[in-house]
């Protein structure tokens, strides 16, 4: 089976047998059935890199729903099923004036992987509306519920990346969104420039979405016309007694202060400097507007992709002396 459809590079990596399962019954089923003992989970396929072939069983989750669970006046908790795509439950909320998610619209891939990872931008990331979410466990079957906590959400990361990294499978993400005295987050400059021009001085939710939409669209590449995951590296953290050092030899180097101690700096900049903005080098290639974001210009096989990847990742060492990581999940079997 080929995987071009399910993941957003548009990468023709093969899957040895696929099966796509829409309730937890189905789920369980395909799990127990498995002589693999670690079966390849596919979510919305918008945070991967497909490097091989994959041998086994793919199981693509595909469950839908998105239930009212609790509610009063200044509140709704809304628990949705992994498989509803993210930016159609960012606009179900915007659009019946649920608070909480506006900033995260357009970020591709499913509701359930998005937990994994903390998607985060302008400002908000998933923890700050996450309200729990039901796992499988992979081996027992057993149903798993996690609190705000127990995920350990940081930047980018989470327990599902760590300690329980292939463990479990999500089956669904609750939110805690707000009804009234929504809590907008504005403080992004590209936001806080598009309300200005259309004189927008009281945004409510939807002001919010649509300016992060028109953001999204200007600078990344929408993965239907041009594969991509999105931003292909973590911006670096680092010290910041070396970050001073960086900058009396590049001043104008962009940064985010983290604490007194660490720095984060945009590795879209790094790249940038290291020439590779636009270039392109047969399929693969890197974005002409975001150079944080790689891309597939039609038929780049997962190792042309992973090759630029590290041609980009030593560029940048030998430029800055800073190593950047790669932020999407590298599936090889
Ligand atoms: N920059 C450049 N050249 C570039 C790209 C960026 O110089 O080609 C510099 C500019 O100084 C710019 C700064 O980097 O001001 C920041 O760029 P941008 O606002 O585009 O954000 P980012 O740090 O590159 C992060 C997230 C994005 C998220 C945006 C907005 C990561 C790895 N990426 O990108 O998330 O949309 O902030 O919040 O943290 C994703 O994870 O897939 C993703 C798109």
């Amino acid at each position: 089976v080929s995987l071009k459809d399910y993941n957003t590079f548009g990468i023709s990596a093969k899957a040895e047998s696929f099966v796509s399962v829409t309730t937890e019954e189905e789920l369980k089923e395909a799990l127990s059935s498995s002589i693999d003992a670690t079966p390849f989970i596919l979510g919305g396929g918008s945070n991967m890199l497909l490097k091989t072939d994959l041998s086994g069983l793919v199981i693509h989750i595909a469950s839908k729903g998105i239930e009212v669970v609790e509610e009063n006046t200044d509140h709704i908790w809304l628990k949705v099923a992994a498989g509803e795509n993210w930016h159609d439950f960012v606009m179900h909320c915007v659009n019946l004036g649920y608070g909480g998610v506006e900033n995260l619209a357009l970020i591709p891939g499913n509701v359930g992987t998005s937990p994994v990872q903390n998607i985060g931008a302008y400002g908000v990331e998933l923890k700050d509306t996450f309200f729990g979410c039901s796992a499988i466990h992979r081996q027992t079957l057993t149903k798993e519920t996690f609190s705000l906590s127990a995920c350990k959400f940081g930047y980018r990361d989470s327990i599902f990346k760590n300690e329980a990294k292939d463990a479990y499978v999500i089956t669904s993400v609750t939110f805690k969104l707000s009804k009234t005295n929504h809590k907008l987050h504005t403080e992004y400059g590209a936001i806080q420039e598009i309300l200005k021009e259309k004189a927008i001085a009281n945004p409510g939710i939807k002001d919010i979405a649509e300016a992060v939409i028109a953001i999204r669209s200007s600078k990344l590449p929408d993965p239907a016309v041009l594969g991509n995951s999105g931003s292909f590296f973590k911006n670096p953290v680092i010290l910041k007694t070396e970050f001073l050092k960086l900058q009396q030899l590049h001043p104008e180097i962009p940064f985010y202060m983290i604490s007194d101690e660490f720095i984060k700096v945009p590795a879209g900049w790094l790249i940038e400097q290291a020439g590779f903005k636009g270039k392109r080098f047969g399929d693969a290639g890197v974005h002409s507007k975001q150079a944080l974001v790689l891309v597939n210009y039609d038929n780049a096989t997962g190792a042309e992709i992973w090759d630029l990847a590290m041609h980009i990742q030593q560029e940048v060492k030998l430029l800055f002396n800073i190593t950047i990581q790669p932020e999407v999940n590298i599936i090889e079997h």
